[in-house]
């Protein structure tokens, strides 16, 4: 461990995660490994230039870390007790918000306990960045478990330039208007100077909510909240985040990586049609409606003899009930179309319930022909973009659902309503048919998008924009002030 030193790091992100996971060391003991997100690949240069300071949760119940290095970076590992695990993260986190934010596609539950460790884990992460920030530090905090923290730490700093960003959706007034805490939760996020959003639409949301829960008044994207030192301006606009598009567009020209994509192939047997899904096993990446329209389609001979889908489902909140029975329901679903589909040596579902590591990962998006990305709601969605980035070969086709923020980028995608069977049937056999040519336009206009707007121009911008003022802001959509 460092010796602790304190106020002196000029950039701070304060995130949930720590870009780190704690596994097993070879001696027995714990040790770090870096857990490749595409956040830390953003932020590392930044973090670096700036000597900057990460705070996070490492994922389990039990004591802070305390402040570490790790790969060359100063992180703060901050701790969650096994109630606070139960009530804030498995709680608040993702059976409240997490729904709620989501077009309540599950059901929210909303319990004052819940509420009162999300307030209490708030001002910690809070604190702790207080503690880190040098004068005058810019802080950059992240996603929907921690909108309290701009507000906690702009009262006991008022010094330090804080900006958040919201991964998830910011969804419509008359959803967020269920939450019992509504007026705090918009109060927490005004302690910020920018407020940066996936898409326009989500912004749009955000003012209104500025202007029905708290009375606030907007003016195009921006808030004016007034404080006992004078009224404050606060900018809220879209920044719709993307990956590390050359980092893995390189990985997927290796060779080993290509010749694993084969081997991929080969393992299939000779499938007529490959296609792929990749989720977190989520209720909001709809996985059974994919399934069903799947099943419907091997059933019919539409996809042609012997097609096969991958379908990756990566682990996850396995303790929220709402997981456990999709689980169950997922499993069933693959266990009923392979058992009336499948026959010896031909299976049309493969269901990998694992992670992988990203050359795996580019192997397989290497494999598809047509890459499935449907879920019901989804604040960007980058799998969709990890597949353009991997088709050097410019071959391939997407779908994709209108209810991510990706639709609103990726032109060449075949857009689907995920909720219509039928038509996400047509669409998947659109996308299957569609002539070489046309797959290869597609593909090559969004590989022209995404490679011009990397997620170090996703981040460069966001901070440019919060350290330079808003001149660069883009707008959020404009709508009426009063409502
Ligand atoms: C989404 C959220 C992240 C979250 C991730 C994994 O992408 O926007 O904030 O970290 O899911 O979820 P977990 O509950 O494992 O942190």
């Amino acid at each position: 461990m460092s010796p602790i030193k304190q106020h002196d790091r000029d950039f701070v992100v304060v995130a949930s995660r720590l870009p780190v996971d704690r596994v097993e060391g070879t001696d027995g003991g714990q040790e770090w490994r870096p857990s490749p997100g595409g956040l830390v690949t953003a932020l590392e240069p930044v973090m670096r230039a700036a000597g900057g300071a990460w705070i996070g949760w490492s994922g389990d119940a039990g004591p802070a870390p305390g402040p570490f290095d790790a790969d060359g970076l100063h992180l703060v590992g901050l701790g969650l007790s096994e109630t606070e695990v139960k009530r804030f993260y498995e709680g608040f986190c993702n059976a409240t918000l997490w729904p709620l934010y989501h077009d309540v596609i599950a059901v929210p539950q909303f319990h004052r306990s819940w509420w009162d460790a999300y307030v209490a884990v708030n001002r910690r992460f809070a604190e702790a960045a207080a503690e880190q920030a040098a004068p005058g530090a810019t802080v950059w905090v992240h996603d929907y478990q921690l909108q309290l923290v701009p507000k906690m730490l702009r009262e006991q700093r008022g010094d330090v330039r804080i900006g958040f960003f919201n991964h998830i959706p910011f969804p419509g007034y008359e959803i967020f208007a269920q939450l019992p805490w509504r007026r705090q939760v918009v109060e927490g996020l005004l302690g910020a100077d920018l407020l940066g959003f996936q898409r326009r639409a989500d912004a749009t949301n955000f003012l209104r909510a500025c202007r029905r829960a708290v009375g606030l008044t907007t003016r195009g994207s921006t808030v004016r909240v007034s404080e006992p030192g004078g009224s404050r301006e606060i900018h809220a606009a879209a920044f719709p985040i993307s990956i590390d598009v050359k980092g893995l567009a390189g990985i997927a020209r290796r060779d080993d990586v290509r010749k694993r994509s084969r081997e991929v192939c080969d393992a299939l047997g000779e499938p007529g049609l490959v296609l792929l899904g990749v989720d977190r096993l989520d209720y909001t990446k709809g996985i059974l409606h994919r399934l069903r329209a799947y099943g419907e389609l091997v059933a019919s001979g539409r996809l042609g003899p012997r097609p096969v889908l991958i379908q990756v489902a990566s682990p996850s909140r396995e303790r929220v009930e709402a997981y456990r029975t999709l689980r169950d329901e997922v499993e069933v679903m693959v266990g009923r179309i392979n058992g009336e589909h499948g026959e010896v040596g031909y299976a049309p579902v493969h269901y990998l319930h694992q992670s992988y590591p990203r050359e795996e990962m580019a192997a397989l998006y290497l494999a598809a022909e047509v890459m499935l990305v449907t879920p019901l709601r989804d604040g960007m969605n980058l799998v969709a973009k990890e597949y353009v980035a991997c088709r050097n070969d410019e071959n391939g086709t997407l779908v994709l659902s209108e209810f991510t923020g990706a639709a609103d980028e990726l032109a060449g995608a075949f857009l689907v309503n995920p909720h219509d069977i039928d038509g996400l049937k047509d669409t998947i056999v659109r996308a299957a048919q569609t002539s070489p040519a046309e797959a290869r336009r597609r593909m090559r206009a969004m590989r022209k998008r995404l490679f011009e707007y990397d997620v170090a121009r996703w981040a460069a911008s966001f901070l440019e924009t919060l350290e330079g003022g808003i001149s660069a802001a883009q707008p959020a959509a404009a709508e009426p002030e009063a409502s």
